[in-house]
């Protein structure tokens, strides 16, 4: 009997201990157990990348590569979240969302950063690239390495320049072929004083609306147009409400990729490299891939949409040439003479004899 007890106190204690213990009944805020997995978690750099544009055009699928790049070269250490389509914030906010630390990274038009960074407005000169290649030399050479180093004085850090197309217009009142068409016609522009003397020089009126709300303005006609490239026109569908698109190649929308300059900072010099790279990857990706894209969306419009397409002959563009001079005089009183001097030189270096 006296055994009886005693192993059914034995077993009484166990009980107890592992209720007390085991199901952790002590205390509920006992610190957690040590884990390597949780200190994994708390190392891993997130990067909230905001743009504007859909994901089936050249920024949409670069910032996809670069995420993709940024992950694999970091075993998944930093983490890049796309926000396309102005999910997060509209053109207007992004720089204010960047500097804030809202997110850490964006990529802007250029001729968005061109009201606080007067320089960026050479980018915007109406002819000032005869064709992709005097892009990439003013990109990547003397000018964008001026632009990028305009932008170190403020909270963003600049890593390069990513790729688009060429502008073109559409519009639902008439063909565009002669300057003179354009006359009182109204368009939704990018912001920028070089963009809205381009249209003052031909005689059609402007107001600058965020990229989102253009689809909307288009269809309340409360303008008439808007400039853009063909992969823009083709994802935000744009041709539905506009008959007549002109093939003019009359001046160039590319992107600034710039990452808040405190969290960049804070990385460390490998990640810093990881980042460097990839961009560079990146880079090269957009410049080899952005001409086809657009290629192909114009074929797409041509094959799925009812708007009637006019391209622009070499001697028709000499005329808009003439009409858009004023503007580069209108340039004198806010860009560099530096800049204008080196836009002037790649302008005609790769100018056709
Ligand atoms: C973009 O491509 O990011 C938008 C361009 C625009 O605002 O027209």
């Amino acid at each position: 009997m006296k055994t009886i007890v005693i192993i059914s106190s034995f077993i009484l204690a166990g009980v107890l201990t592992a209720l007390f213990f085991g199901f952790n009944l002590a205390s509920g805020t006992s610190p957690i157990e040590y884990d390597d997995d949780q200190e994994g978690i708390s190392e891993q750099v997130i990067i909230r990348f905001s743009h504007v544009a859909a994901e089936n055009t050249p920024k949409g699928m670069a910032a996809r590569y670069f995420a993709k790049s940024v992950q694999a070269k970091t075993n998944n250490e930093i983490q890049v979240e796309i926000y396309s389509n102005a999910e997060l914030f509209q053109d207007q906010n992004e720089w204010e969302a960047l500097t804030d630390g809202k997110v850490e990274m964006i990529a802007p038009a250029t001729a968005k950063l061109s009201t606080l960074f007067p320089n960026w407005q050479v980018l915007d000169l109406p002819y000032a690239f005869p064709n992709n290649k005097a892009v990439q030399e003013a990109y990547e050479g003397k000018i964008g390495e001026k632009l990028l180093n305009d932008l170190s004085q403020s909270k963003g850090e600049g890593l390069g320049f990513w790729y688009n197309g060429f502008k073109q217009f559409t519009n639902d009142k008439r063909p565009i072929i002669e300057p003179e068409d354009m006359d009182q016609l109204h368009f939704r522009t990018m912001p920028g004083p070089i963009i809205e003397a381009q249209f003052e020089a031909v005689n059609a009126s402007t107001s600058e609306l965020s990229f989102n709300k253009t689809y909307q303005n288009l269809e309340v006609d409360f303008v008439d147009g808007q400039e853009n490239t063909a992969s823009n026109i083709y994802s935000k569908k744009f041709y539905e409400e506009q008959q007549f698109m002109t093939i003019s190649n009359h001046a160039y929308l590319g992107y600034a990729v710039i990452i808040n300059e405190q969290f960049w900072n804070k990385l460390s010099e490998s990640h810093q490299k990881t980042i460097t790279t990839s961009m560079e990857e990146t880079t090269d990706w957009i410049r080899r891939h952005s001409i086809e894209i657009n290629d192909s969306h114009i074929r797409e419009l041509k094959r799925t949409s009812d708007i009637k397409i006019d391209v622009l002959t070499n001697e028709q563009k000499k005329k808009w040439k003439k009409r858009f001079m004023p503007v580069y005089i209108h340039a004198e009183k806010s860009i560099s003479p530096s800049l204008l001097k080196e836009i002037k030189r790649i302008q005609e270096h790769y100018s056709s004899p």
